[in-house]
């Protein structure tokens, strides 16, 4: 069915906000395969791949997972103290690049903000701004602040449209296609395969001792 135009728009924006996004795993992970002479195919198959994880595009499926588990906004301080004793991530937060509140997090909140009243729907909204609130506060009183990325309220906003989360990582990946298959075409411009050196950190060279000396 045709989208209404807010609901059109939103999603234009919501590929705009995810196109590529400088040499992350998924941009390597394409590079590295046509740096082989590999396919374009095989090259975007390999970035989708990476992609598809949990610590990169594959977040805003768990955040989800995460609001539903939690169920309710009052529930969320206990979640986070039984989360965070566990040493687990709290899915959506922090940035490997970004030490501020992820710019693209700020514009997919505010359309979060105008769907979950459109559709009087406030249960995923409310429950991932207090998520924001209390993991922020916890963080900072560590010394180590920790901010929304551009999963944090993606997969709320798809949810608002109707989208199942098993399509989250291929809306992200229509997001990102083309500017992958720029990578993918200047790698080949100027190509030298990629072979990283790895350092031994195991034991020093041993004597040999016979197998039926063991
Ligand atoms: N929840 C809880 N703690 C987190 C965290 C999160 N989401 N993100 C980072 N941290 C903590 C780590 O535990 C680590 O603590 P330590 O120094 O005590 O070991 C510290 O912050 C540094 O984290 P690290 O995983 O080394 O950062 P990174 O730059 O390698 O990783 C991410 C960046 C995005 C992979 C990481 O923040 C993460 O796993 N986030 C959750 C997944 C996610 O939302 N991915 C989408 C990214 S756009």
């Amino acid at each position: 069915t045709e989208p209404d135009p807010l609901e059109g728009e939103i999603m234009d924006k919501c590929l705009l906000l995810h196109a590529e996004h400088d040499f992350n795993a998924s941009t390597f992970a394409a590079r590295v395969v046509a740096s082989t002479l590999s396919t374009c195919y095989c090259s975007i198959s390999s970035a989708i791949g990476a992609l598809y994880g949990s610590l990169h595009g594959g977040a805003n499926q768990r955040v989800i997972e995460m609001a539903e588990e939690i169920g309710d906004k009052n529930n969320v301080a206990a979640w986070m103290e039984k989360a965070l004793a566990r040493k687990k991530k709290v899915m959506g937060m922090g940035h490997r690049e970004y030490k501020a509140k992820d710019p693209r997090a700020h514009i997919i909140q505010k359309y979060l903000a105008t769907l979950s009243e459109k559709k009087q729907d406030f249960r995923y909204y409310e429950i991932l701004q207090e998520v924001e609130k209390v993991f922020r506060a916890k963080m900072e009183t560590t010394g180590k602040p920790i901010y929304p990325n551009v999963d944090f309220y993606s997969g709320a906003v798809y949810r608002l449209l109707g989208i199942p989360a098993i399509l989250f990582t291929p809306i992200f990946a229509m997001g990102r296609v083309a500017g992958w298959l720029g990578h993918i075409l200047e790698q080949r411009s100027d190509n030298r395969i990629y072979r990283p050196e790895s350092l031994w950190t195991g034991p020093e060279p041993r004597a040999y001792i016979p197998i039926e000396k063991r």
